[in-house]
């Protein structure tokens, strides 16, 4: 059965009919032609295809296209304006990727652990954090990250990049 939904996609608004079994992902990919999301595994557990969705990083191949009607969405390619985003400058400066097809979930994912860190969301490693403490441990930028894997395993390259914008 096909929904009628809209989407503003890295600032633009969309209309599409969907199947309601259709991924975000698949709705950004095959229907809407944006390709900044990547589908790595399709079932969570890679990162390729984390979004935010009103501002809440996600991963888009586990939410379905339906719920996410009226939602704003931010890929990798949405958070540059007229310039690239800082993240975007530092992964390249930190040479943080081999092949590339995970960056754009890194960069995403990134974005979101510097918003979720102004806003004084613990994580695991550390529970006392603060919203006045702006700089990362490695440890936390790991494990904040840790939802997006690296197959490359660029890791030693994405955690400086990450740390630099953070401080
Ligand atoms: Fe969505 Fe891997 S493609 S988590």
């Amino acid at each position: 059965m096909d929904r009628d939904i809209t989407l503003e996609v890295d600032g633009a608004r969309r209309s599409l009919a969907v199947d309601t079994r259709t991924s975000l992902l698949d709705a950004l990919r095959e229907r809407l032609g944006t390709t900044s999301a990547k589908k790595g595994c399709d079932h969570g557990q890679c990162g390729a295809c984390t979004v935010l969705l009103d501002g809440r990083r996600v991963n888009s191949c586990l939410v379905l296209a339906v719920t996410a009607d009226g939602a704003q969405v931010t890929t990798s390619d949405g958070l540059a304006g007229e310039q690239p985003h800082r993240l975007h400058e530092t992964f390249v400066d930190h040479d943080a990727y081999q092949c590339g097809y995970c960056t754009p979930g890194q960069v995403v994912s990134a974005a979101a652990v510097l918003d979720e860190v102004a806003r004084g969301w613990p994580s695991a490693v550390t529970e006392d954090l603060v919203a006045e403490r702006t700089d990362l441990t490695d440890a936390e930028i790991r494990e904040r990250m840790s939802g997006n894997l690296c197959r490359c395993a660029a890791y030693a390259n994405i955690v400086p990049a990450v740390a630099e914008v953070a401080v």
